[in-house]
């Protein structure tokens, strides 16, 4: 057994060396020595700050209100089942996007939508300061809210021209989507958005993943690899991370995104529930910007066999015993503008 995660820098399959931008995951089961690195207790020891911060941050947005803290009912879930509106248009492509994950449910994004362009911004007053501090999980949180509009929209009668960070002036002006029209075609991943939820429970230990589901995984995810280190999953949860060579690189980290995005909504359709935990990489940030031991920066690095390699994003995935129940969203009215 290796210590750490291995990274090829060839694409699976192909034999082809990686484009720079292009991230890798790697997974491991979690019952092997390498899952005790990362200590529990410590991962979830900042989820209650991350929240508070979010909801002192949102001040005007009235969670109560929104029927947050009810399970799944009020305006703040309708966004979940009138995704699809019978308009069609640009705007059911921002009704897709808002599905999107991100971290801290903070919703970073504002769309500037015209009947043939969407222009992507980074929303900065929702950063979430310490817990982000180089604003890496904001970017990651816009990718998959690109990766979702890049699959609604041939589901809606366009292909999408995507050029991220269109304006090098602007590092708030994440991205410029031009919409040409064309035959409509909905996949299975986009018919999978209304149904993908980060899901917290524990995970069915009597339930490994096979490798068949990991090998099919090299195909769903458009050459991004995801690597089993053992022949077998051997338990139901494994352990993954997502690196890439340049982690302060924003192109980078969207691309991150865009990857977990449709590895998380690839895994909906099979049945397999999936988590980030991603605070380890959120103390590394940390702990730079405070000046403080490394202590999470190399526990980080030791993961990561590869030097040429950060480790930016981590997560779990297993079969849970329990449905997730979907997340609050901000409505289509608060982030659109024309
Ligand atoms: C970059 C990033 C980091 C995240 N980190 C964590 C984490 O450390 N712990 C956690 O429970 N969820 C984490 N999440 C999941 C988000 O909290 C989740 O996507 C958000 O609350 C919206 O919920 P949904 O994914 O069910 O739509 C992360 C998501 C992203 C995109």
């Amino acid at each position: 057994m290796k210590k750490g995660f291995s990274m090829s820098t060839n694409t699976p399959g192909s034999g082809e060396p990686r484009s720079h931008d292009e991230p890798i995951v790697a997974v491991v089961p979690t019952t092997k020595p390498l899952a005790k690195q990362i200590s529990r207790r410590k991962v979830f020891a900042l989820a209650g700050a991350g929240t508070l911060v979010l909801v002192v941050g949102g001040g005007v947005w009235r969670a109560t209100d929104q029927g947050v803290f009810s399970t799944g009912q009020g305006p703040a879930y309708t966004p979940w089942s009138d995704w699809r509106s019978a308009t069609h248009g640009s705007l059911n492509l921002v009704r897709a996007a808002i599905l999107a994950a991100n971290a801290h449910n903070t919703q970073p994004w504002v769309f500037h939508v015209t009947t043939t362009r969407i222009d992507v911004f980074a929303d900065l007053s929702r950063r979430i300061g310490l817990a982000d501090p180089f604003l890496s999980e904001m970017y990651i949180g816009l990718g998959c809210a690109l990766e979702n509009i890049a699959l609604a929209a041939p589901a809606n009668g366009y292909t999408p021209q995507i050029r991220l960070l269109p304006d090098v002036t602007d590092a708030t002006f994440v991205a410029r989507i031009d919409l040409l029209p064309t035959v409509t075609q909905a996949s299975a991943l986009y018919q999978a958005i209304p149904h993908r939820h980060t899901n917290r429970y524990p995970y069915d230990t009597n339930h490994p993943i096979a490798q068949a589901t990991l090998d099919a995984s090299l195909d769903q995810q458009n050459g991004y690899f995801l690597q089993g280190l053992e022949s077998q999953v051997q338990t139901a949860g494994a352990l993954g991370l997502v690196a890439v060579r340049g982690k302060r690189d924003n192109v980078q980290r969207m691309s991150v995104g865009q990857l977990w995005q449709r590895m998380h909504l690839w895994a909906t359709t099979q049945g397999l529930s999936l988590h980030p935990l991603n605070q380890i990489t959120e103390m590394a940030d940390r702990e730079v910007v405070l000046g403080s031991s490394p202590h999470f920066s190399d526990a980080l690095r030791a993961l990561v066999t590869d030097p040429a390699w950060q480790g930016v994003f981590s997560f779990r995935a297993g079969y849970t015993t329990h449905e997730a129940f979907p997340s609050p969203r901000r409505a289509l009215s608060d982030v659109v503008t024309s």
